[in-house]
């Protein structure tokens, strides 16, 4: 899935030119690229699908040339994920109806790579040998560490199991909620990462969201044909805009979660960029820059490629030089960025 904008990583992202399509780590990749290359170890690029905005198009071509045109699903208006999922489930279906397919987002950081392996094998398995009536859905589930809002929380059984059964899933909670959650315990967040066969999410759609499901199916016949695009054109927004996690994993009675054995970040803002990146002897983290540094401590300074930047007497700033915009913010006013945004696009008109 490559369809978000990302935008708390403006200004580097923006929605002409998301997140996922940027070295965000300074890596030498971007984060599609590593995601492509990661998933790649354990799907064949042939059976990759890539679910985009159209927009993004001439992006995915330059960076996964792998990845044929017939596997990238234009989408000609964003409708969260749920619709893109099912689109995804139908052509996987109608080209093999026993596939087991992973969803994974396009913008996550994951260094283990060789554990997130391991745990998708656990679910393959886990969905291979299914035999329930409603059909499992596994997710990949991270240790919470604080009441995060914006993730989706699961409340699972206790044991030893590998797939541990969800009693309960609850989308992006608010804060109070989230505190309780973790005070309990036996909760993981959702990773966003789920494993499922195509038969099984597809009887997901048809139970708990059948208008959409209705809509779709009755363009299964032009699915992996010529006509698809033209039908994807014709009815895609109307779909409804909802998230895969409203939509099916709240409902469902059959939810499996799979504790994952990788440090996981979703890279949500530039925060995440800095927790997750390593730290020089006064804690700053230097992306991409090259930097002089006098008197500063616990900064994240980013800029692009070789760029000389000389910074002095600052602690807890975010510096994020890019082509056409330069912020400079407190850390703790990362979640302003919108704000910021915004204000630029209505003054200087930049997206
Ligand atoms: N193709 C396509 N079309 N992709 C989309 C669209 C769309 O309209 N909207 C979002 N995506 C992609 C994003 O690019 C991202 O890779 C992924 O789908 C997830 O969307 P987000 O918008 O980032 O979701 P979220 O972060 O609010 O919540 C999800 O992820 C959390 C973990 O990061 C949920 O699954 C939460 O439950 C989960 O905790
Ligand atoms: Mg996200």
């Amino acid at each position: 899935m490559a369809g978000g904008v990302g935008s708390r990583f403006w200004p580097l992202s923006k929605a002409s030119y998301p997140k996922q399509f940027h070295d965000i780590l300074g890596a030498g990749e971007t984060l599609i690229e590593r995601t492509f290359g990661r998933l790649s170890q354990t799907v064949p690029a042939d059976n990759v699908l890539v679910l985009t905005n159209e927009k993004y198009k001439a992006l995915v071509n330059e960076q996964l040339p792998k990845v044929k045109d017939q596997n990238i699903v234009l989408e000609p208006a964003m409708r969260n994920t749920a619709p893109c999922i099912l689109l995804a489930a139908l052509k996987i279906y109608k080209n093999n109806p026993d596939a087991v397919m992973i969803v994974a987002p396009s913008d996550h950081w994951i260094e283990d790579e060789k554990s997130f392996l391991n745990n998708l094998e656990t679910g393959f398995k886990a969905c291979e040998q299914d035999t329930s009536e409603e059909k499992l859905l596994v997710t990949l589930g991270i240790e919470p560490t604080f009441p995060h809002t914006g993730y989706g929380y699961i409340q699972y059984t206790a044991g030893d199991s590998a797939v541990k059964q969800v009693k309960a899933f609850k989308e992006k909670p608010d804060y109070e909620t989230a505190k309780q959650f973790l005070a309990e315990g036996n909760y993981s967040w959702n990773a966003g990462i789920f494993i499922w066969s195509a038969k099984a999410i597809i009887e997901a759609f048809e139970k708990y969201l059948p208008e959409m499901y209705a809509l779709f199916n009755s363009g299964y016949d032009a699915l992996n044909t010529d006509a698809e695009a033209a039908f994807i054109a014709e009815n895609y927004a109307k779909a409804e805009n909802i998230s895969i996690d409203y939509g099916i994993l709240e409902k469902s009675k059959n939810v499996g979660v799979i504790p994952a054995t990788f440090d996981w970040s979703d890279l949500g803002a530039w925060g995440a960029l800095y927790d997750n990146l390593e730290k020089d002897e006064a804690e700053n983290v230097v992306v991409n820059a090259r930097c002089i540094k006098k008197d500063v401590r616990g900064n994240l300074i980013r800029s692009d490629k070789g760029k000389v930047v000389v910074v002095e007497g600052l602690e807890d700033y975010i510096i994020v030089d890019s082509k056409d915009v330069l912020v400079i913010m407190p850390k703790s006013k990362e979640q302003d960025v919108k704000l910021m945004r915004a204000a630029v696009a209505e003054q200087f008109g930049e997206d």
